[in-house]
């Protein structure tokens, strides 16, 4: 029987073969990527993505459980790791450990992960030494959307980097198994992922890092707008297209249901059927 992957064990990776990431939000897509990841994030991207929010900033907490209990049911290889949703662990460490052990304990996935640098490395540490293995996210964090005023690229100029490299520091003196980092420049992510002992996973921050990860919608092209950051693998969203115009047609010319679609009487039946 195969085993499912550790946090230990995707810290162990740092420097070898990429780590490949995706996020899963439900059963059958997980159990689809399964095989080829070594990680499944249920990312707070689910709130946008599955439930139309424009920020990550609404999505609650419960919503964030349903969706890692599917994933852990369709998967059985990769790491699962659930997003801690805004404003379920900045107040205290104590706030971020009640609600992150609720997630490992609800859902059965591996890690948690919470948005923050230098300011969450005091959590990190407290969810880490009471068994809750985090992955941290530095860089462009959408959570504080708010602060920033939109999703852009950090660290272009040198002259921002050291706060990056602090956070990157903090967070790995914290005890972070992993780390994404989100939307940062190329030469940064890459002074990050050597200065640090523990895998940066990039997601817009150049091929320099431990590992990447995307949104699962993103890649297979069913985004209606994607970031720079993103190559499209595949184009869901005109097969979707495609597929569902054909049935519509089908069905108000009466030619879907067809015979092999339709149930007729058993043949004991069809003799006695009433007129
Ligand atoms: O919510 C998410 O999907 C994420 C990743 C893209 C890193 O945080
Ligand atoms: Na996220």
């Amino acid at each position: 029987q195969i085993k499912r992957l550790t946090a230990p064990a995707i810290a162990r990776k740092k420097g070898g073969e990429p780590i490949v990431a995706l996020t899963a939000y439900h059963a059958h897509t997980a159990r689809i990527i399964d095989p080829f990841v070594d990680l499944l994030l249920v990312g707070d991207s689910l709130g946008m993505v599955m439930h139309g929010y424009e920020t990550t900033v609404p999505v609650p907490l419960d919503l964030m459980i349903r969706h890692a209990q599917a994933v852990v049911r369709g998967s059985e290889r990769g790491l699962v790791v659930v997003d801690m949703p805004f404003g379920t662990y900045e107040e205290s460490p104590q706030i971020a450990f009640r609600n992150a052990a609720r997630v490992l304990k609800e859902t059965g996935a591996g890690a948690v992960k919470l948005e923050g640098g230098v300011h969450m490395a005091e959590t990190i540490r407290y969810l880490t030494d009471r068994g809750i293995p985090v992955m941290a996210h530095i860089g462009m964090t959408p959570q504080s959307v708010n602060v920033f005023g939109s999703f852009k690229a950090q660290g272009r100029r040198r002259s921002e980097w050291a706060k990056f490299e602090e956070d990157a520091q903090a967070i790995s003196d914290a005890g972070a198994f992993a780390v994404v980092v989100e939307a940062l420049a190329e030469l940064l992510a890459a002074r990050i992922t050597r200065q640090i002992p523990i895998p940066t996973i990039g997601i817009g921050a150049s091929a320099e890092c431990d590992g990447q990860v995307l949104v699962l919608e993103d890649l297979l092209g069913l985004s209606p707008r994607v970031p720079k950051f993103v190559k499209e693998y595949a184009q869901l969203g005109e097969a979707i297209r495609d597929a569902v115009s054909a049935y519509a047609d089908d069905v108000r010319t009466r030619s879907f249901p067809a015979d092999e679609n339709t149930y007729p009487m058993l043949d004991e039946e069809s003799e006695t059927q009433p007129a």
